[in-house]
């Protein structure tokens, strides 16, 4: 028996019992997808589809997919499927007499896992409820299956009442596609809604040591875990935080250190690190803040600029460090003069009109 736990790597087993099926189904399941790749265009699914799952055209993996669909469909009197509830999730055992249904099986569920993770929808995925919600919250439960000699054992778990709903709704769904067939899929469906129980703020609390923590930049910016609180970071973020926020020139800028902040949220204060992208536009008051030593010390008679080691460790862990052009000619300063680590953009305006149409979140740290 294998153990097999969610992953963003899964794989896909390459079975020549299900190409050959491939090949005799594939006019069949061509006709049959027809009406469903409509719904993948652009502009009708839910818009965040990338690379396999969008265009016009059906990929050979997606073919493939549907054409595995197809089939367990076409035989699904020889499926049997018991579900159980949990009260995190759910329990689902689905298996067949028929080797090549099993080897469908074997396939589907990694397959579709990965689809769901990597948001690469098929194009019945793009408009049912259960679906859709289950790829927004890909990262927020654990799929847990075990290959049997029949087939599949299924388990499902999370933490998140309305994530616990989801993943027992799907389950209800298999198994409603393999009591009704295709059919399904097109019926109407709203997902119930879910009564949250008073929130018990002290459970958000309850898996951290409320201790602060730097889990990426040293000495600045601390936070505290809280792994079971509300809005966790979320993987594949994007921020641009607009910086006019000036500090006394002989101190760290507190909006500096507030983005140091930031990178430690992402990094270490939720249950998991989530992948983000941070970029900071300087400009306004705190444009001189990114003159390197010579030039700072010169200009705020201090010694040093006590901006550059948090900023310098910014930059290390990845954030894009932008200085307007316009306000540092404006004020004086020289493009020579600033840190190598800060680039100089045309002006703060191009850079953040360029950032979020990229997809950065805008970000103001004002006075
Ligand atoms: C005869 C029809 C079908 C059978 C027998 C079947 C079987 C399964 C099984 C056994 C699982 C594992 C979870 C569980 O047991 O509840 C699963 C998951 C899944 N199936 Fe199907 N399925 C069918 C139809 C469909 C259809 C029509 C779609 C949509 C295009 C689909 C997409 C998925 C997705 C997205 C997952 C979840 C992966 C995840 O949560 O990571 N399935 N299916």
């Amino acid at each position: 028996m294998n153990t097999v736990r969610k992953s963003p790597f899964s794989f896909r087993p390459a079975s020549q019992t299900i190409r050959r099926i491939t090949h005799i189904l594939a006019a069949v399941v061509v006709a049959l997808a027809i009406g469903d790749v409509a719904v993948a265009q652009p502009g009708r699914g839910q818009g965040v589809g990338r690379g396999r799952g969008r265009g016009r055209g059906m990929s050979a993996e997606m073919r493939e997919d549907m054409t595995t669909l197809h089939a367990m469909f076409a035989a699904r009197e020889k499926i049997t499927r018991t579900v159980k509830m949990l009260p995190k999730g759910a329990e689902a055992t689905t298996e067949s007499d028929d080797t090549k249904i099993v080897a469908m099986l074997k396939e589907h569920v990694p397959a579709m896992e990965n689809r769901v993770h990597e948001n690469e929808p098929l194009p019945p995925m793009t408009f049912h409820p259960v679906f859709v919600e289950l790829i927004k919250h890909a990262d927020d439960y654990t799929l847990t299956y075990k290959e049997t000699k029949q087939g599949m054992e299924v388990t499902y778990e999370a933490d998140d009442p309305f994530v616990i709903m989801l993943v027992q709704e799907h389950a209800k769904l298999v198994s409603r596609f393999l009591k009704n067939g295709m059919d399904e899929i097109h019926k109407p469906y709203t997902l119930p809604k879910v009564v949250h129980a008073k929130k018990d703020n002290h459970a958000a609390f309850s898996n951290g040591n409320l201790e602060y923590i730097n889990p990426t930049i040293a000495k600045y910016g601390k936070v505290v875990k809280l792994p079971n609180a509300a809005q966790q970071p979320r993987n594949g973020s994007r921020i641009v935080v607009d910086l006019t926020q000036s500090g006394k020139p002989d101190a760290l800028n507190p909006a500096i250190e507030k983005v140091a902040r930031f990178v430690n949220i992402y990094q270490g204060a939720g249950k998991k690190p989530a992948k983000v992208d941070i970029a900071i536009v300087l400009h306004g008051d705190a444009t001189l803040t990114v003159l390197n030593v010579d030039a700072y010390t010169k200009r705020h008679e201090t010694k040093g600029n006590p901006n550059l080691d948090c900023l310098h460790k910014l930059h290390d862990a990845g954030v894009e460090i932008f200085v307007c052009g316009q306000s540092l000619i404006g004020k004086g300063g020289n493009p020579d003069d600033v840190v190598v680590f800060a680039d100089v953009a045309v002006s703060a305006l191009t850079s953040l009109v360029n950032l979020q149409a990229d997809g950065y979140a805008y970000v103001p740290l004002g006075k």
